[in-house]
């Protein structure tokens, strides 16, 4: 984890486009193990809107308060989900999801993204990943 956290502190380049950075970080998340998505969506009024990710296809557009993302939002705090088929007004993106982790990237106390991290096992995100998402979204807030 703090290895991850390094590589992504190290990728960093305050003189490129938002969108290299977050593409090149996007690449860097979905190196966890057990994952099928890892990408970010990015607030814009009331919607948050697919950005760099990766993995398959993805729901383009989450309105605020809506889904496990929406959630994170509004909250503006980390929401761990261990099993998505629980979790009320979960989006299904891939019927792959089993779980899932999502971090607001908070800016001037407003959220500007969020980190949306999916695993096709159940429960697969505790405190750790939990610890490292908020690490690497006040890393990235400055880039906004
Ligand atoms: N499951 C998310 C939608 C985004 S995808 O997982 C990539 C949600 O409920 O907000």
């Amino acid at each position: 984890m703090d290895d991850l956290y390094l590589q992504i502190k190290g990728i960093i380049d305050s003189s490129l486009p938002l969108v290299s950075n977050l593409s090149n970080i996007s690449a860097l998340l979905f190196k966890m193990k057990d994952l099928n998505w890892a990408g970010f969506y990015i607030a814009k009024e009331d919607y948050l809107y697919l950005g760099p990710f990766q993995g398959d296809v993805a729901c383009t557009k989450i309105k605020y308060g809506k889904g496990v993302c929406g959630t994170a939002y509004k909250e503006k705090k980390t929401i761990i989900v261990d099993n998505v088929n629980v979790f009320p007004g979960h989006i299904a993106c891939s019927s792959l999801s089993k779980s899932e982790i999502v971090t607001p990237i908070i800016k001037d106390e407003v959220v500007v993204a969020v980190i949306d991290i999916d695993s096709p096992i159940y429960s697969r995100f505790s405190k750790e990943e939990k610890n490292l998402l908020e690490k690497v979204a006040k890393l990235i807030a400055p880039l906004f």
